[in-house]
């Protein structure tokens, strides 16, 4: 089986303080795994590790079988220079809690900044693209607004089409609702359902348990830098073995 992303013993300390102690992922192409957690447990650590934004101090990252941030170099493993760190991060498309877009483009603007600069597209080309992408989020009817006319829900959902635009072979995604209004969070909820759906390879944290019940293939417990429980939504969620796993749980359900 290929794997998207292989992680094996991430560590990560901020000063004496260690937030990942040791943790171990694989995602399958076309998998859907979603980090649930309490506040602090080192979930947005641990992405920003996966695409190596922060660099874990022990442990590895693959990604499409390519180890995260170095190369091979005569059996030695050498830091990548950052220009190539760059294009293998750009194979992780990443959506954050807080949007955010260049408040002084178009949302189209947005979506074919990416591809233009970093990829050398064509603008018609790059535009064709994007607005297929903004119907795919259902925002072409919003292509030539700008961010601050939007809604948190049509800002999200544009910054996910802005990810995409890139073809990424793994979406990560950050808490990307809980930002937004509640009467909000459906309408990204649904994009990221479709993305599910059409097959996209995605990791997803998420306070959202219907979501993760419905949508995860798998669903993994992270607690005080642990992975505490993995397994299928329907059992991590319903039946976990590790009592602080149930405590967390019980309260997010409650
Ligand atoms: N750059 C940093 N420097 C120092 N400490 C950090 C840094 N980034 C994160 N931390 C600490 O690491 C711990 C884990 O943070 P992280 O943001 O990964 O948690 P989280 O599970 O994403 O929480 P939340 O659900 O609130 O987003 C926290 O105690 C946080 O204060
Ligand atoms: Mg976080």
């Amino acid at each position: 089986m290929s794997l998207a992303v292989k992680a094996v013993g991430i560590r990560k300390s901020f000063g004496s303080y260690e937030v990942l102690k040791g943790l171990d992922l694989e995602v399958a192409y076309g998998e859907v795994l979603c980090i649930l957690g309490p506040s602090g447990s080192g979930k947005s650590t641990f992405l920003r590790c996966i695409n190596h934004l922060e660099t874990p101090n022990s442990g590895y990252v693959w990604v499409d079988g390519a180890i995260m941030g170095y190369e091979l170099n005569r059996d030695a493993l050498q830091e990548l220079p950052i220009k190539r760190l760059r294009a293998q991060q750009s194979q992780l498309g990443m959506v954050f809690q807080h949007f955010n877009l260049f408040a002084h483009r178009t949302v189209l603007g947005n979506v074919i900044e990416g591809p233009m600069v970093v990829r050398g597209l064509r603008r018609a080309e790059a535009e064709a693209r994007a607005m297929d992408l903004l119907e795919q989020v259902g925002m072409a009817g919003k292509a030539l607004s700008y961010p601050s006319q939007l809604s948190g829900g049509q800002k999200q959902r544009v910054a996910i089409a802005r990810s995409l635009a890139m073809e990424p072979r793994v979406m990560l995604f950050d808490e990307p609702t809980s930002a937004l209004d509640p009467e909000l969070v459906g309408e990204v909820l649904e994009v990221m359902r479709n993305l599910a759906r059409g097959g996209t390879t995605m990791i997803v944290v998420t306070h959202e348990i219907g979501f993760a019940r419905e949508v995860a293939d798998r669903v993994v417990v992270m607690i005080d830098g642990e992975i505490r429980e993995t397994g299928a939504p329907g059992q991590v969620l319903s039946n976990p073995g590790d009592p602080r796993v149930r405590t967390f749980l019980s309260r997010v359900l409650a």
